[in-house]
């Protein structure tokens, strides 16, 4: 599907599928082995781009989550935590190495499978995931440089539960640090999003990690649940809702368990009047319509200086007409495929309380298929701060627009959330910068840019965003035990 505008209408220009090895149906990968569930349950995979069923996956109950973490258990006491660091780190090494040939397969997987388009998978997720296996590779050998004076030991196994928006990029994201740290793992991928974590599975049997220091079980909530709740799992990183957040953390209150949550966010991204007009823009693009929006950290609420508003809405609806809305596969295409139709009908419940509240919307003219999820980019202007859409993560392509006056107002105001993920601040002044940096209570700040990250550096959240840090050293203490 092309975009309706006149001015941008691109010849298609689809990624090809024929070198991509599926299997039609996917067992649990534990101990180094595909192992069918014990519950004896499969469930469907499908592309959300046209709805097709593309693959059956395994679903795992609480027994099959107990042979994953016993396994994990094994490796540990007998392999893992008795190897050399240095030849730990070797193996990270080769996981990063072997991913790097298979990226465009895994690309094109992510894509298929998540609704992400192409080009976001092939140049962002995909290398990014290679990048924090590199950078975690380097560590498992230094940790007592990374934190000296200090006596450092990992934790045991780790449990980790990761969401459907960036399916193997948060994958690695846990795996890495946690292996480098000493640890070993039981996975759970997101249920609409498995495929990328299982072809990760493939590689790891490729590289010959020692059986069981990862093993991947695929499933639904309760999957993940029979992990947080499984009493030999020393540690557990979860990334998703804030309501899934507040359940684990219940559950493992009184228990030694160690946990990092990364939740929600309702990120601000702040536009003063001596900020570089067009760059900003773009950063607005970038900020919430990127990867539909399936973004904890998208800058979903923007604040702009009341004396450029009128044309920060022109410049931005302008852009918004070019942005390309469909098939993810094609290598045009800006925004993809919503993830599911659960995600679909969460984002379109948002967009009608939007219009009831008596916000004003613009939406992008674009086809929208027939099949498929899809949702134009929105925005909503004239919104109060406290509107319903200006308050809750609705985790689609939705924007909602205020204005500030002052320095001080616009702090306030955008730290007036339960949330606290990341935030944006576009200006020429450097000591705004610096001001407003110390005083916005979000775990990340980008000045003059936005969504950009990198394995060094730390990410995580305030409030109810969640708490403990991924990535860096900081991503790297939390599989540890510093004495
Ligand atoms: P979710 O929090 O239910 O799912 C995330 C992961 O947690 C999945 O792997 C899921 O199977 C697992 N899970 C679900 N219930 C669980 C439980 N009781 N114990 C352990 N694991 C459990 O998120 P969902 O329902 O897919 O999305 C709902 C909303 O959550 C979205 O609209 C969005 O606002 C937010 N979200 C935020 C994410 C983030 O990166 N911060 C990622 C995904 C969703
Ligand atoms: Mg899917």
């Amino acid at each position: 599907m092309a975009s309706k505008n006149k001015n941008w209408e691109y010849a298609p220009s689809l990624e090809t599928t024929d070198h991509i090895n599926l299997k039609k149906k996917y067992d649990l990968f534990i101990n180094g082995k595909w192992l069918k569930p014990t519950s004896k349950k499969h469930f469907n995979t499908i592309n959300p781009n046209d709805e097709k069923h593309i693959a059956e996956i395994a679903h795992a109950n609480h027994k099959d989550v107990d042979i994953a973490v016993k396994s994990a258990r094994k490796a540990y006491d007998n392999v893992w935590s008795k190897m050399p660091a240095n030849e730990r780190g070797k193996y990270i090494y080769r996981i990063a190495r072997l991913m790097q040939e298979r990226s465009k397969e895994l690309a094109v997987v992510e894509s298929l499978d998540a609704g992400k388009p192409i080009r976001e998978a092939r140049d962002i997720d995909i290398p990014l995931a290679c990048n924090h296996f590199f950078y975690y590779a380097g560590w498992a050998d230094k940790l007592e440089y990374a934190f000296p004076n200090r006596k450092v030991s990992p934790l045991g196994v780790a449990g980790q539960i990761i969401p459907w928006n960036f399916p193997l990029l948060m994958a690695a994201w846990k795996i890495a640090p946690a292996l480098a740290a000493g640890n070993t793992v039981v996975l759970k991928p997101a249920e609409t999003t498995s495929l990328t974590a299982l072809k990760l599975a493939e590689i790891i049997a490729d590289s010959g990690l020692p059986d069981g220091v990862v093993n991947i079980v695929t499933g639904f909530g309760d999957t993940g649940a029979a992990i947080v709740n499984h009493p030999d799992v020393n540690k557990v990183a979860f990334t998703g809702s804030t309501g899934v957040g507040k359940i684990i953390q219940k559950a493992i209150a009184g228990t030694a368990k160690k946990a990092t949550l990364e939740l929600g966010g309702k990120s601000a991204n702040i536009i003063f009047d001596d900020a570089p007009l067009d760059q900003a823009i773009e950063g607005i693009v970038n900020g919430i319509f990127f990867n539909q929006g399936h973004v904890c950290c998208a800058g979903s609420r923007l604040f702009v200086q009341e004396n450029i508003a009128d044309r920060v809405v022109r410049k931005l609806k302008h852009r918004m007409k070019s942005l390309v809305v469909g098939n993810p596969l094609d290598k045009n295409t800006d925004v993809g495929a919503i993830n599911s139709k659960e995600q679909l009908n969460i984002i379109n419940k948002y967009i009608k309380i939007g219009i009831e509240e008596g916000a004003e919307i613009y939406q992008s003219e674009c086809n929208i298929p027939k099949k498929g999820f899809f949702c134009p980019p929105t925005i909503f202007s004239n919104v109060a701060q406290s509107s319903v859409i200006v308050q809750e993560e609705i985790f689609g392509p939705v924007l909602t627009i205020q204005t500030f006056r002052t320095v001080d107002e616009v702090i306030q105001k955008a730290n007036n959330t339960p949330y606290g993920l990341a935030a944006g601040v576009w200006t020429d002044k450097g000591s705004r910068i610096f001001n407003l940096t110390t005083k916005l209570k979000a775990g990340v700040v980008w000045a003059n840019t936005y969504n950009k990250f990198d394995p060094s550096s730390p990410f995580g959240g305030y409030k109810e965003s969640g708490f403990g840090r991924e990535g860096g050293m900081h991503g790297l203490s939390a599989y540890l035990k510093l004495s």
